[in-house]
């Protein structure tokens, strides 16, 4: 890993802040990556890293995400990311305490950025944030006036772009008889499951947590040992655990037709489209796939839309990703390199 100095000087993103939070020795990381739709905005990862220049590394990578996923779904908002590096050894009860500290930060920058949860915060740990941060926090409880948790969104936006990778590889949209492989079973992996056994595919689950695990496992369901996951038979493969799932190493042993799964930074480098594309294999890029969430609450919290008329915009994700698969078709480059084109098209268009 190059050191901090190093990932600041090569970042093409806008702002890295860095911010130790003495009381627990916690470091906060705001990276925003673009300002040029509108209010960089993104969710907030809580985790603890190797080191202070992974977290940065981390910040960096999702506030591109988050860049491309906004201005591909048409909102109007730029991309951030927050992530809080907690320290070894965190006691639970300092929590609150930081998350307030965090709010307050946000409320000193005045819509710098805003942010939503992530890996490793909640709907409640939005309302603790927006205690000393509102108005700049998106996805409270409902019983505090938010659209609350974004797994669910996020999962349904997966499913439509799911039938649109199955659309394309197999001619047919419908998921009866697919056999579809999630790997994690997390907040997005578990609804996910949920809308795939309804549409009557084959789904095969596989988390590290043996906890998650438990909570999705029923009649039906086959549980596939994380270590056998690149190497097992599916029609798709959908990565819903933490980032780099594809790469130099797993991509020659998949045994699949497409990649479509809800989770951020699936391709450990940029090469990694390329070597999926040489096999073959479809792969719907992570953030044309996997903005329900972000979608969902910016629509309902920002434009005023009902929760029902923001699901119903869940269905465009399905749109774009035909799209993205049209222009790699008409231009002969991956499917990720057509979402960059695409988003780059959007962003050169914008106003400012
Ligand atoms: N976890 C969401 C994502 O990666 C973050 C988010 C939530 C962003 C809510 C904005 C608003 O897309």
């Amino acid at each position: 890993m190059p050191s901090v100095e190093a990932l600041v000087e090569s970042w093409e993103g806008e702002t890295t802040l860095i911010h130790r939070d003495p009381t627990t020795g916690a470091h906060i990381i705001i990276a925003v990556h673009s300002s040029r739709l509108g209010t960089p905005s993104g969710g907030t990862r809580m985790k603890h890293y190797a080191s202070l220049a992974e977290a940065v590394h981390d910040a960096h990578n999702l506030a591109r995400g988050m860049t491309h996923k906004l201005a591909l779904a048409g909102l109007q908002r730029g991309g951030g990311k927050g992530v809080i590096a907690l320290p070894t050894a965190f006691d639970p009860a300092a929590r609150p305490g930081l998350l307030r500290r965090y709010g307050a930060l946000l409320k000193q920058l005045g819509g710098f950025f805003e942010t939503g949860p992530d890996v490793g915060t909640s709907d409640r740990d939005m309302d603790v944030i927006a205690e000393t941060g509102a108005p700049h926090v998106f996805c409270r409880t409902v019983e505090a006036g938010g659209s609350c948790d974004t797994g669910p969104a996020t999962a349904l936006g997966v499913f439509y772009g799911i039938q649109a990778a199955c659309e394309r590889a197999f001619g047919a949209p419908a998921l009866k008889g697919r056999i579809v492989l999630v790997q994690g079973a997390g907040s997005v992996g578990r609804p996910l499951i949920g809308h795939l056994t309804t549409a009557g595919a084959t789904v095969l689950v596989s988390d590290v947590d043996e906890q998650a695990l438990a909570a999705v496992l029923r009649e039906g369901i086959e549980r596939i040992d994380p270590e056998a996951v690149f190497d097992t038979d599916c029609d798709i493969f959908a990565p819903c655990a933490l980032g780099g799932a594809l790469n130099r190493e797993t991509i020659p042993r998949l045994r699949c037709r497409a990649v479509a799964g809800g989770a951020n930074n699936q391709l450990a480098t940029p090469d990694d489209a390329e070597r999926l594309r040489a096999r073959g294999i479809l792969y719907a890029p992570d953030f044309a796939i996997n903005i329900g969430g972000a979608m969902v609450a910016v629509l309902m919290e920002r434009e005023g839309h009902s929760r029902a008329a923001a699901e119903a915009r869940l269905e465009s994700i399905g749109d774009t990703l035909r799209r993205i698969f049209q222009v790699a078709d008409e231009e002969g480059v991956s499917t990720e390199a057509a979402a960059r084109r695409i988003v780059e098209r959007r962003l050169a268009g914008s106003r400012v």
